[in-house]
């Protein structure tokens, strides 16, 4: 099945893959350029760099993992974009021995600063990819958003046990090693020199609902993507979303 068919698949990347279009387009507007250069650190199997790639960019995906970069390649073959799709395989942390600085025009960092040892100098290391005035996406697991499903699972020790941990861990079965609030976001791009444009609450409620209520309910999938991308730029909702999205543009 392909990727656009998948309705499971565009309810987790819908509202980050129409604010990432958008910055894209903008980019080319702004560089005068049809193919820009985009780089997706964490990028793993392709999920944004595919689609990018077929909007006719060129992407470079530095991974750690050579089954990621495996399945990153089969899958950019089977899209036909196997020409513009460059995997890599690397470190955020070492990024500059397997990329070069200041060389993109966009940045991705997806589900990546959950995992690293040190997230500040990962967004640094992103944000000196970029040229100037290029586009920085970067997309974490949120804290309020775990408190909530664990609290409506009836896991409320654990709820609180997340509120107070400062990596946002609900345990020590917690699969996530760390969560952020969009003001740890906005701090951290702030930080390594980059204005932030846009917050977007991800996933507000598609975790929350009963999947039996969206696959058998006719039109129900539609409404509630449409939900999902009222609900994303509001800020009441980016304190239950269960990721967070932060475009930003590195300053001149
Ligand atoms: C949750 S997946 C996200 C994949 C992709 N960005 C997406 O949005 O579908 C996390 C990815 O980060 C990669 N990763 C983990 N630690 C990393 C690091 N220190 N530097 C770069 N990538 C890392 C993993 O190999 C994995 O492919």
């Amino acid at each position: 099945m392909s990727d656009q068919l998948r309705p499971r698949a565009s309810l987790r990347t819908a509202v980050v893959w129409e604010v990432l279009k958008d910055a894209l387009d903008r980019q080319v507007k702004a560089t005068g350029r049809d193919a820009l250069d985009v780089l997706d650190t964490g990028g793993g199997t392709g999920n944004f760099a595919v689609p990018v790639a077929r909007l006719g960019h060129r992407v470079t995906v530095v991974d750690p993992s050579p089954n990621a970069l495996f399945a990153l390649e089969r899958r950019a073959a089977e899209a036909g974009v196997a020409d513009r799709v460059r995997g890599v395989q690397g470190d955020i942390h070492g990024l500059f021995e397997v990329v070069e600085r200041g060389g993109y025009d966009a940045v991705l960092c997806h589900g990546v600063l959950e995992y690293v040892d040190d997230p500040a100098e990962g967004v640094r290391n992103a944000v000196e990819a970029l040229r100037p005035s290029g586009a920085l996406s970067l997309l974490a697991a949120g804290l309020g958003g775990a408190v909530l499903a664990r609290a409506l699972a009836g896991h409320f020790t654990e709820a609180r046990k997340a509120l107070s941990d400062p990596a946002g861990r609900w345990g020590d079965g917690d699969p996530m090693p760390r969560r952020y609030t969009a003001e740890q976001l906005t701090e951290l791009v702030s930080a390594a020199d980059v204005e932030v444009g846009a917050v977007h609450g991800v996933r507000v409620f598609a975790d929350l609902v009963p999947g039996a209520l969206v696959d058998t309910e006719p039109g129900a999938m539609e409404a509630l993507l449409k939900l999902e991308a009222a609900a994303a730029e509001l800020p009441a909702f980016h304190s239950v979303a269960t990721q967070l999205h932060v475009l930003g543009t590195k300053r001149a």
